[in-house]
């Protein structure tokens, strides 16, 4: 089997799947170490009026088989309610240090509780703080505003008074519980494309299709993949 990390090329016999290559991919830009956020993925949504928005989240969960991905945001942000609206959503990640896209469409749902709580209680415990302090996408009055509602908010969880959260000791810590309107969203890609960059920009690609098919509210009946070449 071809090494989908020291290919500089597709295989002519396309992978039935490109799961395993996407996820090879990025364990590689970890593995290279050059970038600060090798996990980092453009999403693109589409608001009520049809106009497509893009900003970067991080991909926190690449399950291969079924083949979902997962990234957390709070749920009154733009981008969920986007979603909440129209689920269509596109992924890009770019990895200039290995010249290696890969692109997904597909449906975002709700990651189940359970999972966005068991994600919480790994995060920091400042950054949990901070998913209680910002009401992600609202207008803000000032940047001194928003401190002090995170302090305020702080105080509510039990949190003493601290000008710098990191400085209050483990001890002092309360237990932070996950926030109602923060979590995850689970994207089922139906479309998945592998890009290579080529000399001469004669690029290597390839894009593979599946069906996908809504079951309850977290799970999608899956198709098998099906892959054609592509022009660069
Ligand atoms: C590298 C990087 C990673 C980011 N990761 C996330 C993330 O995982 N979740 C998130 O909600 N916002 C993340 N952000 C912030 C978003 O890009 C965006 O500013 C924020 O989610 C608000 O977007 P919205 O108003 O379109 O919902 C990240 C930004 C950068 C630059």
């Amino acid at each position: 089997m071809i090494d989908p990390c020291s290919a500089t090329r597709l295989p002519t016999k396309l992978p039935s799947t490109p799961m395993h290559w996407a996820k090879a991919w990025l364990d590689d830009a970890f593995k290279k170490g050059v970038l600060r956020n090798p996990h980092a993925m453009t999403a693109v949504t589409v608001d009520e009026n049809g106009q497509p928005a893009g900003r970067m989240v991080l991909c926190k969960e690449f399950v291969v088989d079924p083949g979902y991905l997962v990234f957390y945001t709070n749920y009154k942000s733009d981008k969920a309610r986007h979603l909440e609206n129209n689920n269509k959503i596109s992924l890009v990640f770019y990895w200039d240090s290995s010249g290696r896209q890969v692109r997904l469409e597909g449906e975002a749902v709700r990651s189940p509780a359970e999972e966005s709580d068991a994600y919480f209680a790994t995060r920091d415990w400042a950054s949990q703080i901070g998913a209680w302090g910002s009401d992600q996408s609202s207008p803000l009055e000032s940047r001194a505003a928003l401190i002090a509602q995170v302090s305020r908010r702080a105080m509510k969880l039990g949190v003493g008074a601290a000008k710098n959260l990191k400085s209050i000791a483990v001890a002092d810590r309360p237990v932070i519980p996950r926030p109602p309107h923060w979590g995850g969203f689970r994207v089922w890609p139906r479309r998945i494309e592998l890009w290579i960059e080529g000399a001469d920009r004669i690029h290597d690609r390839a894009r593979w299709e599946r069906s996908l098919e809504r079951r309850d509210d977290d799970a999608f009946a899956v198709g098998e993949w099906t892959g054609t070449r592509l022009q660069p």
